[in-house]
């Protein structure tokens, strides 16, 4: 299956799922795509020699109405957001019905939406005294953090000190999870049963 990995900042689900490839060897990242003109994940996409674009309406950039075509210029199959902060036009997000994805550093349908996003959620999370914490992986839809939750896990974070804490402890949870999920979509192992998002 051919990816494309959207990222905003870091990459570390990124390099996870490039990882995992030495044993699924299902996916193929084609492109890392970013709203940035540079961010960490491009030394990643360089380092694999993979193929990185920024998206924007600065010079050497591709513009968000260009997406559509770039995307169909590699033959991107999937689209896997880890970290992309900004709104994926909706010709994207229709053309790529349940082939769309986005990991959330917390338990949905709490601690989502808009500004929800890295420290944030993890402050709210730690602010509210919740005992656990996670990732949700769903699919992507027109608003932040509303499709439909494909996949999540639970981290106890019951005797956590700081929203650092919890940060790490559930950023080790999604570099498990996000590969795995990729890998059952590369395999045709998501489905819909009964309007639920069933993983084989
Ligand atoms: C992750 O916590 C992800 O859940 C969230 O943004 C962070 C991205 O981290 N959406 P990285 O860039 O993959 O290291």
């Amino acid at each position: 299956m051919k990816i494309a990995v959207f990222v905003s900042g870091r990459g570390s689900n990124l390099q996870a799922i490039l990882d995992s490839q030495k044993e699924y060897k299902t996916v193929e990242v084609k492109a890392v795509i970013s709203d940035k003109i540079s961010c960490p994940a491009f030394q990643i996409a360089d380092k694999y020699s993979l193929p990185a674009f920024s998206l924007g309406d600065k010079e050497g950039c591709t513009g968000y109405n260009e997406l559509p075509g770039l995307l169909s210029k590699l033959e991107i199959e999937f689209i896997v957001l880890a970290g992309f902060l900004k709104l994926i036009p909706n010709e994207v997000i229709k053309r790529y019905s349940k082939k769309i994805i986005n990991i959330h550093p917390a338990l949905l349908p709490s601690f989502g939406g808009k500004g929800m996003y890295g420290m944030n959620v993890h402050k709210a999370v730690f602010e509210s005294s919740a005992k656990v914490s996670g990732v949700t992986i769903h699919f992507v839809d027109e608003t932040y953090d509303t499709g439909k939750i494909i996949a999540q896990r639970c981290v106890d974070i019951s005797d956590v000190k700081s929203a650092e804490e919890i940060a790490e402890r559930v950023l080790k949870a999604e570099h498990e999870l996000l590969p795995y999920v990729v890998n059952k979509f590369a395999e045709g192992n998501v489905k819909f049963v009964d309007n639920r998002v069933m993983v084989f």
